[in-house]
């Protein structure tokens, strides 16, 4: 009942047709006009033709309020909004009905004034000429005539624009006649069971109106309740006892506009069996076509509810009965018999779902041989049929997109190798690798200088950060001014895009950035690592979970025999050890599987003791998975999360603690993990807490989780939804130039080693939004001492901030190289 209310007041409101025209001018007429550019006509909502509006030739008393602007719309409809707006002209008018009444007709001879649910005819207008103001009509009209009827007092002139929102009437119903609705008394209380917006004449009883039984408002469960604010218990329900009726039943005649083939009758009704209300026992129809009334009458028995008090339709077959009225006798089966809408369905009532619904309810509870709705289950289709119509439009749109960019990332690449050969020609023997992937000759400084264009090929909203720079104002005059820039500009060395391996791995990540040289060796040779039997696989937990896939940890027989001599594994002979387990979902698409294949390709080739280590391959069959070592206390940043320096706090709270010499310790293994990574000319791109691995002991191993993790999400910045970056690790010329270089990797190391020691308790520059991140680093480049540095954390000693800093200098060649940080790290050794 509730969806049945709502789906009139959302979906019922169309324009009906004054402001985009399918309300023709002649359908549109008035009292009178004050001349022929303020016809009626030019009524129309948000029309400027003509004069502007239409305006009354206001005349006589000024109490008079009779002039009106009237709508003729052909056929009966079920109006649920009405707009208004003023006479502006483009600035030079200024007349509006501050305040107007609605006048109704159906068949265009008898008028109906229209009144609020508390009786108010007034309808608060416009209060400029411009503005447009839509008034919800509760209760809402069926008609086919409607008169706007501006309240004028001579203080001002009056013009209206107008609009009608609503659907058609397909119900085909212009009146009921029924017996007045009574009024209950409840433990002293008087329930009002009347039709009180019933707009037909009402003496012994009701004729020739609609009212609340076809007002869209179903009733609640408890009748002495409404949705409506502000109106009397028992609002929406018309009520009946069988006191008054001797006969047993109430009658209720129904005329239609014209002869139709009737399928359905739904009447909602309360059944509140605990106040001796109930649906009725028995309805008896009976049909005139023509002018007699039919001598059989169909008649249904519900099944009747002694359970479930709830208010429900009960929907009656008609059995394609033609006619143009029914008279239907309603049986009580207790003292009350109380209703809040009665629909009928026939065979022209076919509504188009996606404007005018059927004004049908929700399958009916309690008639067993009826469970199944055809017109709900015809709106349901129509509704499915439109979400998937939408979706099928959206996947259309994402794939163009895709497949566009696709195009552009084609089109760059040859413009970015055209400038490539353009500029080895030029620059004799700086580049390092030619976009063959072979070394054409070999550099001094063997770094990966990738550029987001490469890394993130011009997506359509990406902004490229060559165009950050060139918005930072000194700019231009530092690029000439600073040697260091116009080296980065010019001299360094860089890679063409398919020189840097930007992978994906499943948890979304970008793994390793490798440089040409090191892929070239790579795909020279087999992968180096086995198949292991998946069957030996035994799942234990889920540890983690990305993008295109889960990590587990599982008991895995027999690993042993696939372990290096050099990989100090402490594994009883055949016994279970524990290992993390990376699979990429079975449904990946091809990118991912490429990108998973290549993950595997260059983790087999790292063996240092301080990155983590991939054992074996399940590769023979999907999902693809990854073995790796299991690090028993998990992510770096968990770890030290949940631990506290030594010292009052840990003392107080009884957290668990790690000394200042276990800190160090850890620092130092992720600096030796990146010495060993930056000789083999890995940049890792995204060193943080969150990437190091904790096992035993302290021990660490670096890893690559990748971007996609929910818990740090926090941690990436989206470039319009494209690029996710981790701005707070990156130094400042990856971020403005794209630059990801071992010297960067350094930036970041002196991040990671700041989130040590500061317990990873807060987010660097967590007092920044990222936003001002991205200003800070323009403030690094420019090196007008105005960039903020992270803060010495309390625990820090001197010398270790100070290579902090060092790590954060603004000269790449300035800052020390991992072999540096390992030997500070080493001499500085609590
Ligand atoms: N989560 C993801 N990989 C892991 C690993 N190797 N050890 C522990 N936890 C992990």
């Amino acid at each position: 009942a509730e969806f049945f209310s709502y789906f009139w007041k959302s979906v019922c409101r169309s324009p009906l047709g004054m402001s985009r025209g399918q309300i023709l001018d002649e359908d549109i007429s008035a009292s009178s006009q004050w001349s022929d550019s303020t016809a009626a006509k030019y009524g129309r909502l948000d029309c400027e033709e003509g004069d502007g509006a239409w305006c009354p030739e206001i005349a006589g008393e000024p109490e008079n309020m009779n002039e009106f602007l009237q709508i003729d719309l052909r056929s009966l409809h079920f109006i649920t909004l009405v707009g208004t707006q003023g006479r502006h002209a483009g600035g030079i008018g200024n007349e509006f009905a501050q305040t107007y009444k609605i006048k109704y007709s159906r068949d265009g001879s008898r008028w109906i004034s229209w009144r609020n649910r508390q009786g108010k005819e007034v309808i608060e207008g416009n209060r400029n000429a411009y503005d447009i103001v839509l008034k919800d009509l509760e209760p809402p009209i069926i008609a086919r005539f409607v008169r706007f009827m501006p309240v004028i007092d001579h203080s001002m002139n009056v013009c209206m624009r107008v609009e009608l929102y609503g659907c058609e009437w397909l119900d085909g119903l212009v009146s009921y006649n029924s017996p007045l609705g009574q009024q209950m008394t409840l433990n002293g209380h008087h329930i009002y069971l009347n039709d009180s917006v019933y707009d037909g004449a009402m003496g012994y009883s009701m004729t020739e109106g609609l009212g609340q039984l076809t007002d869209g408002m179903c009733g609640l469960d408890d009748f002495t309740h409404s949705h409506v604010y502000n109106v009397w218990p028992g609002y929406d329900y018309v009520g009946w006892t069988n006191e008054s009726f001797l006969s047993g039943y109430v009658e209720i005649m129904f005329e239609f506009d014209r002869t139709r083939n009737f399928t359905t009758m739904k009447v909602h009704c309360n059944n509140m069996f605990s106040r001796r209300v109930k649906t009725f026992q028995k309805v008896v129809c009976y049909f005139r076509s023509e002018l007699d009334w039919e001598a059989t009458p169909i008649s249904f028995s519900p099944v009747m509810d002694d359970v479930n008090p709830s208010a429900r339709f009960v929907t009656v077959s008609l059995y394609n009965h033609m006619a143009s009225a029914i008279k239907c006798q309603y049986y009580f089966s207790d003292i009350w018999m109380m209703f809040s809408e009665i629909t009928f369905q026939s065979d022209t009532a076919m509504y188009n779902t996606t404007l005018a619904p059927p004004k049908t309810g929700p399958p009916i509870r309690d008639d067993p041989t009826h469970k199944v709705d055809d017109s709900n289950t015809r709106i349901l289709i129509g509704c499915l049929v439109a979400i998937i119509f939408i979706l099928v439009v959206i996947i259309v749109i994402i794939l163009w997109r895709q497949v566009w960019q696709k195009m552009l990332e084609k089109v760059s690449r040859r413009m970015l190798d055209d400038e490539l050969t353009a500029s080895l020609s030029i620059q004799s023997e700086t580049f390092t690798y030619n976009n063959n992937n072979s070394p054409s000759s070999v550099s001094s400084e063997q770094e990966s200088n990738s550029t987001y264009e490469r890394i993130f090929p011009l997506g359509p909203d990406y902004q490229e950060p060559s165009r950050l720079v060139r918005k930072l104002p000194e700019f231009s005059q530092t690029s000439e001014d600073t040697g260091e820039f116009q080296n980065v500009q010019e001299g360094v060395p860089h890679y063409a895009e398919a020189d840097i391996v930007n992978l994906q791995g499943v948890t979304g990540g970008n793994t390793y950035a490798v440089p040409a040289l090191t892929m070239d060796l790579l795909s020279g040779k087999d992968v180096a690592v086995e198949e292991f039997p998946r069957k030996l696989l035994t799942f234990k937990e889920k540890l983690g979970e990305g993008q295109f896939g889960e990590v587990h940890l599982c008991e895995a027989e027999g690993m042993q025999d696939f372990m290096d001599e050099d990989f100090s594994f402490d594994v009883i002979e055949n016994q279970t050890v524990l290992v993390a387990v990376k699979m990429l979902r079975a449904d990946a698409n091809k990118n991912a599987r490429n990108d998973f294949l290549k993950e595997i390709k260059i983790m087999s080739r790292l063996k240092g003791p301080n990155i983590i280590r991939l054992l074996a391959v399940c590769m023979s069959s999907d999902p693809l998975c990854m073995i790796t070592e299991y690090m028993e206390n998990g992510d770096l940043n968990q770890f030290l999360s949940r631990h506290e320096p030594e010292g009052m706090i840990a003392l107080l709270s009884n957290a668990p603690t790690v000394s200042y010499s276990n800190l160090h310790h850890m620092a130092s293994q992720i600096a030796s993990g990146m010495k060993y990574l930056s000789s083999l000319n890995f940049v890792h791109r995204d060193l943080a807490t969150r990437n190091c691995l904790v096992g035993k002991n302290y021990t660490i191993k670096i890893a690559d989780f990748g971007m996609s993790r929910n818990l740090y999400s926090g941690d990436y910045y989206r470039i319009q939804g494209r690029a996710v970056l981790p701005i707070r690790w990156m130094s400042w010329e990856s971020i403005l130039l794209g630059k990801f270089t071992t010297s960067s990797d350094v930036w970041a190391f002196g991040v990671t080693l700041w989130e040590m020691l500061t317990f990873c308790k807060e987010q660097p520059y967590s007092q920044l939004s990222d936003e001002q991140v991205i200003e800070n680093t323009g403030e690094f480049f420019r090196d007008q001492r105005r960039q903020i540095y992270l803060p010495q954390p309390p625990m820090c000693p001197d010398p270790v901030y100070k290579l902090m800093l060092s790590c954060w200098n603004r000269n790449t060649k300035e800052r020390p190289s991992f072999q540096e940080i390992h030997q500070t790290l080493l001499d500085c050794k609590p």
